[in-house]
C-alpha cells in the first residue's frame, strides 16, 4: 500500500469527523485503520507529519474535485476515469448512477482497497465501477482500452495528487494519452501552480519524518502545465486555490499559490 495514497485519506477522515466538514467520506476512515495495522510506526510518524502540512489543500482539492465531477456527469460525461485512484471512494459516496467509473492504480494497492471496502459493505454508486491495473508511465491507455472504456463517449478525468509523483515526461506521457482518448467535451481536471506560493512542500522537505514523502515528488507537468494542456486540444479554465477556502467557509492562507484547472477537449 502507498503511504502517499493513506496521507490523503487521513486528511479525508479527519475532514468527515468534523462538525463543519466540507464533504463526507464514510470509508475513510477505514482505509486509515486497515492502513495503519499494516504500515509499520517508522512510516506512520512521517505520514501524521505530511498531512498536518498538507491538510487544507488535500481536504479543499477533494471538495472540488467532487463537484468537478458531479457537475461533469450532470452534464455530458457520462465516463469517469481516476487517474492514480489510490483510496478514493467516490465511486461508492457519490450520486454517479449516470456513470461508469474507470479507476486507475496499480495491483497492490487495489487489492488493499477493494479489501477494505468489501470488509465495509461498500457498494458502488456508480452505473459500473472498474478497477485498471496498470502503470500511468507505460500501458494504462491499452489497459482502458481494454476494457469496456469507450473512447467515442465524453468522459470526465481526474488526475487528483498523482501527477507531481511523475517526472514531466512521464506526465506529458500521461496527458498526451487522455487527449487521445477524449471526445469533444471530455473534461480533465488537475492542480497546477505557475509561481512561487508559501508551497508546504518547502516545509516538508525541512520537517524531520516529512522529507521522506517529499523525496518521492518528481513535479508532474510543472509550472509550463497549464500552457502545455491548452496547447493540446484542450481549452483551458482555472480556478484559484486560494479562493476556494472562503468559498468553502475554510479560508487558509497555505492554500495560495495554486489553481486547479479544468481543460475540456475541443
Ligand atoms: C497521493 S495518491 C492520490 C490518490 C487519489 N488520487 C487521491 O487523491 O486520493 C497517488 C496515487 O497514484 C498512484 N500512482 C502513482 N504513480 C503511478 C503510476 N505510475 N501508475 C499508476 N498509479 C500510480 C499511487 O499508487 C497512488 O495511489
Amino acid at each position: 500500500m502507498g503511504i502517499a495514497a493513506v496521507g490523503v485519506v487521513m486528511a479525508r477522515a479527519m475532514e468527515t469527523d468534523r462538525a463543519d466538514r466540507m464533504f463526507s467520506d464514510p470509508y475513510a476512515r477505514s482505509f486509515v485503520d486497515a492502513a495503519e495495522a499494516v504500515i509499520g510506526t517508522d512510516e506512520w510518524q512521517p505520514l501524521a507529519a505530511w498531512v498536518d502540512l498538507f491538510y487544507s489543500r488535500g481536504v479543499v482539492r477533494t471538495r472540488f474535485v467532487d463537484d468537478f465531477l458531479r457537475d461533469a456527469v450532470a452534464g455530458d460525461c457520462a465516463q469517469v476515469v481516476l487517474l492514480g485512484a489510490g483510496l478514493d471512494a467516490r465511486a461508492f459516496r457519490l450520486p454517479l448512477a449516470d456513470a461508469d467509473v474507470f479507476e486507475v492504480d496499480t495491483s497492490p494497492v487495489f487489492a488493499f482497497k477493494d479489501t477494505v471496502l468489501a470488509d465495509a459493505g461498500a457498494r458502488s454508486t456508480a452505473r459500473s465501477r472498474t478497477a485498471v491495473r496498470a502503470d500511468l508511465r507505460e500501458d494504462f491507455a491499452a489497459r482502458l482500452a481494454d476494457s469496456t472504456f469507450d473512447p467515442d463517449r465524453p468522459t470526465a478525468w481526474v488526475a487528483e495528487g498523482v501527477l507531481p509523483y511523475l517526472t514531466v515526461e512521464q506526465a506529458r506521457h500521461v496527458i498526451t494519452h487522455v487527449g487521445a482518448l477524449s471526445a469533444p467535451g471530455s473534461k480533465l481536471v488537475f492542480e497546477h501552480s505557475d509561481k512561487p506560493g508559501p508551497d508546504p512542500r518547502a516545509a516538508a522537505l525541512t520537517t524531520p519524518g516529512a522529507d521522506r514523502i517529499s523525496a518521492m515528488i518528481r513535479g508532474g507537468l510543472g509550472p509550463e502545465g497549464r500552457d502545455w494542456v491548452a496547447g493540446r486540444g484542450w481549452s483551458v479554465e482555472a480556478v484559484e486555490r486560494g479562493e476556494l477556502g472562503p468559498r468553502y467557509g475554510r479560508p487558509d492562507d497555505r492554500l495560495a499559490g495554486g489553481q486547479f484547472i479544468i481543460a475540456t477537449r475541443d
